[in-house]
């Protein structure tokens, strides 16, 4: 079992990692009233499960699985359930699924009478490693992605490696490219240990190590203004992949996977990236089933760069790779961008 604690200003929680917890996680629940929001997948398999093992007055609402159920439509139908079911301040929600149903719950749990308690019972490796951890929770609006959030922290993170057991191979590989960014910002050793091991008997130790990343970086910058831009790595090239294809032809991860390794091209052009280290990403996510050539024309992927609702002015900053296992933030006039060709 790993514990690791997240220590923030104004408050702090632990992430408990253990084979099997998804059996008892009522161990760890405690309120009056606890709303478990959930899809139809996870519930599927362990809706059951997690609602026969806590006590008190347990309600369950299971959403349709996928993206779409990150709207502001079925934020609503949560807020419905949530006050039907007469929650109070002292009541708790409990997100049990992937990164969708994290964040959505997340953002009903921070917004419904003005902030409730909320425990995060991630299902997929993306929320395992990922979206469960540094409190950023959203809903998708029709002008882009995550527009509509918020930074609201949970009370717990209760992470059982073995769901893993029950996810699609696509989303498996989806989280290892949230695994090897950890390893190209952060870990050279967890980079080589992903190359040269076999990880199936060893992925209880990896989420905790990629747990543990995010958790220090986020301790650094919980609002996301300096540090935390690390994070991005990949993502905003990424970004572009998943926008320019509507979401439709790569996951999140796979898109990321692209971006990884065109940033890399791009930091050797420019003289940062040690000359080979590309070389290495694309093998690393050609072992795991990712993706990695860009398919989109590079002025099209500027454009679209630079028409992110979400970038501030005339610069980009760019997530560069001083050498694998350290990433350092270029700022870069969006002009200049790929000057060189990706
Ligand atoms: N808040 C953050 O910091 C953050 C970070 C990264 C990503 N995200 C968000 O996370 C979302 C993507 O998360 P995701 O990839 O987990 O998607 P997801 O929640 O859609 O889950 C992927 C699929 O796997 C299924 N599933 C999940 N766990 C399962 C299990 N144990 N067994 C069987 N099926 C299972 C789901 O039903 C779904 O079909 C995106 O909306 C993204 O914006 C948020
Ligand atoms: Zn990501």
């Amino acid at each position: 079992m790993g514990i690791l604690n997240v220590n923030l200003k104004e408050k702090s929680y632990k992430i408990i990692i253990k084979n099997g917890i998804i059996k008892d996680v009522g161990q760890y629940i405690s309120a009056n009233k606890v709303a478990i929001i959930t899809d139809e997948n996870v519930n599927r398999h362990y809706g059951d499960r997690v609602a026969s093992s806590i006590k008190g007055d347990v309600k369950k609402l299971v959403l349709p699985a996928g993206e779409e159920t990150k709207s502001l439509d079925k934020l609503s139908l949560v807020y419905d359930f949530l006050l039907s079911f007469k929650i109070t301040r002292s009541d708790l929600v409990v997100a049990l699924g992937g990164g969708v149903i994290g964040d959505l719950a997340g953002f009903a749990a921070a917004t419904v009478l003005r902030g409730i308690g909320f425990i995060q019972i991630p299902t997929s490796l993306l929320a395992q490693v990922d979206s469960s951890v540094g409190g950023k929770v959203a809903v998708n609006s029709p002008h882009g992605k995550n527009l509509i959030g918020a930074f609201y922290q949970p009370r717990l993170v209760l992470i059982d490696p073995l769901c893993l057991q029950t996810l699609d191979k696509r989303f498996f590989s989806d989280g290892m490219a949230e695994i090897i960014k950890y390893g190209c910002i952060k870990d050279e050793r967890l980079f080589a240990m992903l190359e040269k091991e076999n990880i199936d008997d060893k992925i209880g130790k990896i989420i905790e190590r990629c747990c543990d990343i995010k958790r220090k970086i986020v301790e650094k910058d919980e609002f996301d203004t300096g540090e935390r831009m690390a994070l991005n790595f990949g993502h905003t090239i990424g970004h572009a992949v998943e926008n320019y294809y509507r979401y439709e032809k790569y996951t999140h991860g796979e898109a990321v996977a692209i971006g990884m390794y065109n940033i890399c091209l791009e930091g050797e052009k420019l003289a940062i990236t040690p000359q080979g280290t590309a070389e290495r990403v694309k093998n690393l996510l050609k072992k795991y089933s990712l993706p990695y050539a860009l398919d989109i024309d590079v002025n099209q992927l500027k454009n679209i760069i630079s028409l992110d609702k979400k970038s501030e002015n005339d610069n980009i900053n760019l997530i560069l790779l001083n050498k694998l296992g350290e990433a350092i933030i270029k700022k870069m006039p969006k002009g200049e961008l790929f000057t060189k060709g990706v």
